[in-house]
Formats: structure tokens, sequence, C-alpha cells
């Protein structure tokens, strides 16, 4: 991973393989997904080891956290979108290798993340997630949503108000043989808050207005179809979102096709 190589953070970062993500969503890759491990985040970082990442007005939003948790989860998710974003630009326009410090991430009045980078020949679109000491970030040139969800036991808890009894027998036929309920309501909940982030809509779409009705296996993930015509009546359907289960987290990402 050029952006990191070589910090003492880039052991901690990783690169999904996610070219079969892209095609089983149909948008051409590079669609690149980058997990973070959060724990060696948990301190805070001296001043000279942010400016290494980050841009001045991010080393000033970093300093205003009142909670550490919320410090740490921040900062693991601008990493791994940066982590994320290179790789797009480096896969998409040979020899551009920005450094972490250019690379602005930032979010609009919703809390919606987008990069501030001057001169792009094209928009890129980026989505962040974190969940129990991990983060995830998504870049893509397709409007995109990602969200990484550990298995907890409130997942089920909150299980109606995200989640139909039709949507779970449609995910009880074709998982119910793989993971256990928990893990089919935590992979929904994730497939529907990466839609929920990649609509331009706010305030977001209610969960009942994500509807799961299909899934189809697609070699280790799954591929989950939704219809979206409580959102908007033109929308292209189904939506595709891809899932998969990461020792006890959900990961689900999204992207905008055209067919
Ligand atoms: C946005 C939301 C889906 C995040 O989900 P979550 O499971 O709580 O948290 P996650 O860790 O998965 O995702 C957090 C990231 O989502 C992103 N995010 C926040 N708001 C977003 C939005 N409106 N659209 C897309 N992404 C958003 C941010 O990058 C955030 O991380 P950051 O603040 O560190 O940059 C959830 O908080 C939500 O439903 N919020 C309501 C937002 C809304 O409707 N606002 C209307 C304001 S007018």
């Amino acid at each position: 991973m050029p952006l990191l190589d070589g910090h003492p953070l880039g052991t901690d970062l990783s690169l999904l393989p996610s070219t079969s993500w892209a095609a089983a969503l149909g948008v051409e890759p590079p669609f690149p997904i980058a997990l973070l491990d959060l724990a060696p985040l948990a301190g805070p970082l001296s001043p000279s080891q942010l400016a290494t990442m980050l841009s001045q007005a991010e080393q000033a939003r970093y300093q205003a956290f009142r909670y550490p948790k919320r410090r740490q989860e921040w900062l693991g998710g601008r990493l791994a979108a940066k982590a994320a974003v290179a790789a797009l630009l480096t896969a998409d326009d040979a020899g551009r290798e920005p450094a972490a410090p250019e690379l602005v991430i930032a979010n609009d009045p919703a809390g919606k993340p987008h990069l501030e980078l001057p001169g792009l020949a094209q928009p890129v679109y980026l989505s962040i997630s974190h969940s129990h000491g991990r983060a995830a970030a998504l870049a893509s040139l397709h409007p995109c949503g990602i969200d990484l969800q550990a298995g907890i036991p409130t997942v089920l808890r909150v299980k109606e108000r995200f989640a139909t009894p039709a949507e779970e027998a449609v995910l009880t036929e074709a998982l119910g043989r793989q993971h256990a309920e928990l893990l089919r309501l935590t992979m929904l909940w994730a497939a529907k808050e990466a839609i929920r982030k990649m609509v331009p809509v706010t305030p977001l779409p209610a969960f009942q207005d994500v509807v799961l009705t299909e899934t189809r296996p697609v070699g280790s993930t799954h591929l989950l179809l939704f219809s979206t015509d409580k959102i908007c009546h033109n929308a292209i359907h189904p939506l595709r979102v891809v899932a998969a289960i990461m020792n006890d987290f959900a990961l689900a990402a999204t992207a905008l096709f055209v067919s």
C-alpha cells in the first residue's frame, strides 16, 4: 500500500481484493476497500505523527474531539478512506500518488464524507464506517456506500426496526445453513446502512424503505438485491449490495451502476 508504506500504521491497514465485489455490483474496478485495526490509534498521537497523515484542517479537527473513542474512530475512518482513495487514484491515473495529508477528507453538513483534492479529472466518491475496533472505507468513481457492523446481541434485540418477517424469510432461505441468525441479520443491517449512506437523500431513508427481495451467492460473498421504490420512483431497480461475513463482522458495500 503506497500511501502508508513504511509508516508505523501501515501494518494495521489492508486492502481487500475487491475486484469481484465491483463485478457483482456491475461497476468498473478499481473499487478499493481498505480495512484498518483501530487499536494502535487508541492513545493521542503526537503532532509530528499526525502531520504525516492529516492536513492542517484535519489535525485541528482531531485535536478538537472531546471523547477519545470518537477521536480514534474518526481518525481510523480517515486513514482507511485516504488509503482507499490513494489506491483508486494510483490505479486510475498511473503515476499519481498523492501524500496522505494532501487527500483531505471532509464531511458535508449531513455528515457525508467527500474528498477535497484539486485537479481531479472526474469525481471520486467515498464512504466510511467504523465498528468495534475496526474501520473500513471504500473509494469509487461511482456513488458508493460501505458499512461494517459487528455481530453484537443488540442487532437481534432491535431487529424489528430494520427487518420484516418477509426479509428474514429471504435470508433464512438463502443463508440459513451457512450463517446463524445473528450474522444473517447483521449482514442485512450493514447492507441497508451501506445503501442509506450512498443515496443522495437528506434526511437518510428509513430502514423500512429499503426492502430486501433476493440474495445470491457470489464466491465467498453474497449479492443482496433491494427494492427502493419508496425512496425514488425513478431508481434503477433493484439496488445491489455485496456483503461478506468476516470473523464476527458483516461488511457490506454498494455502488450505483448504469445498466
Ligand atoms: C450516517 C449513519 C448511517 C452512520 O451509520 P453508523 O452505523 O452510525 O456509523 P458508521 O461508523 O457505519 O458510519 C459513520 C460514518 O458515516 C459517514 N456518514 C455520516 N453521515 C452520513 C450521511 N448522511 N451519508 C453518508 N455517510 C455518512 C461518516 O463518514 C461517518 O464517519 P465520520 O463521521 O468518522 O466521518 C447514521 O448515523 C445515520 O443514520 N444518521 C442519520 C443522518 C441523517 O439522516 N442526517 C440528516 C441530517 S439533516
